[in-house]
């Protein structure tokens, strides 16, 4: 039969309902065609990296009613998480006298991350900055939800504006997190100002580098992606006195219409895209794709010792990203990284599932009754 055991799955859901209860056994068919949909098709993938969805339960306190602010996608708030709570582990790790520990997260959107910063530890403490004061008050609003406001404090600020330094200066944070737009601003239009990542997309990753550099947290956590010159990032914060100690990457589906974004982006020295078959077969088994690009988010300490690798971390990431040009997917399952490296795989489905995990299902059920 064309549609095999998921779609027999399916018809017996509904063949076996009542009359009464016809509306939810609608609903519980449709479940019973995505799962078992999505299990076939995670059963014909070719290439064999974990899917980021095994990370997602990290996501399930931030359900409705915690609310998002603009600029919001998954996969990067959920990536930086990982990387967080990494950090956090390594902090403890070097002083394990240390009671609680202070963070700053530097263009905070929701606070998401540093809400699961603070559930990590019932001790620790959060300041959140974004430039955009409606997501100050919904992540305020968030803190409430979460009934964490005791713990956390937000502020309306830019990272460019004097008290922002001010600010971290006296709050004196042991960790600055930092997911911030990262996306290569075409040369012809200059995005919003809370949207603008500058001509290679680092202009918020260096500005917070520039920060933690004054301010001297021991932690540093920053997200960036493989658009967005890999290297500088790294480098930059190997200059302000920053080792990079663990990375996190996930490969994900990019879709544009005209194919402009594309052409922009290889164009570009640093930008590290993949357009095989292969990966998009991948990454988009439905097709909405044009390429594939690499998530990043990595754990920096700070590291004064003479002893440090840092040239070497940057070649292996320079490494990686030629070879995910080149070759894909393949290029991650065996990193060849100098660091501990965790790679991953988020798909289509993966993306409706973290928007599900954190939109839908609550509200999906109100609606269908
Ligand atoms: C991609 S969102 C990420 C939000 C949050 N970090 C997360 O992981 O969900 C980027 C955030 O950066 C903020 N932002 C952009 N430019 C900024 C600036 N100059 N100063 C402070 N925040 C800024 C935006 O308002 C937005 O909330």
């Amino acid at each position: 039969m064309r549609h095999g055991g998921w779609w027999n799955g399916a018809a017996l859901a509904l063949t076996t309902c009542t009359h009464n209860e016809r509306l939810k056994c609608k609903r519980r068919a449709f479940n019973a065609l995505i799962v078992a949909y999505r299990n076939q098709r995670i059963g014909q993938s070719s290439v064999p990296l974990p899917s980021f969805l095994d990370e997602a339960h990290r996501l399930h306190s931030f359900a409705p009613p915690f609310r998002f602010s603009a600029f919001f996608s998954p996969e990067d708030t959920l990536l930086c998480a990982c990387a967080s709570e990494s950090a956090l582990r390594r902090l403890k790790e070097s002083n394990s006298e240390r009671s609680y520990t202070r963070i700053a997260e530097l263009t905070t959107g929701s606070g998401l991350v540093g809400f699961h910063l603070l559930q990590c530890d019932d001790r620790n403490r959060l300041i959140g900055l974004d430039v955009d004061c409606r997501a100050t008050e919904v992540a305020e609003r968030n803190a409430k939800v979460l009934r964490l406001d005791r713990r956390a404090w937000f502020e309306c600020a830019d990272l460019w504006s004097e008290s922002t330094l001010d600010t971290l200066a006296a709050y004196d944070p042991d960790l600055i997190v930092c997911n911030p737009p990262y996306v290569p601003e075409p040369r012809t239009e200059m995005l919003e100002l809370e949207a603008g990542a500058g001509m290679d997309g680092t202009a918020h990753l260096i500005r917070a580098i520039e920060l933690a550099s004054a301010i001297r947290p021991d932690a540093m956590t920053l997200s960036w992606c493989s658009l967005s010159d890999p290297q500088k990032v790294v480098q930059s914060a190997a200059d302000a006195g920053y080792s990079l100690r663990s990375l996190f990457i996930v490969a994900i589906a990019d879709g544009e219409y005209s194919g402009t974004v594309r052409d922009h982006l290889v164009a570009l020295p640093h930008a590290y895209i993949n357009e095989s078959r292969e990966t998009i077969a991948a990454v988009a088994p439905d097709g909405s794709a044009r390429f594939a690009y690499l998530l990043m988010a990595g754990d920096f300490m700070r590291d004064e010792s003479e002893h440090r690798h840092d040239a070497d971390v940057v070649l292996s990431i320079q490494r990686l990203c030629e070879r995910f040009r080149a070759s894909g997917l393949s290029a991650l399952l065996n990193p060849e990284m100098t660091i501990p490296t965790n790679t991953w795989l988020l798909d289509r489905w993966g993306e409706l599932d973290l928007r599900v995990i954190l939109h839908g299902r609550d509200t999906y059920r109100k609606r269908a009754g």
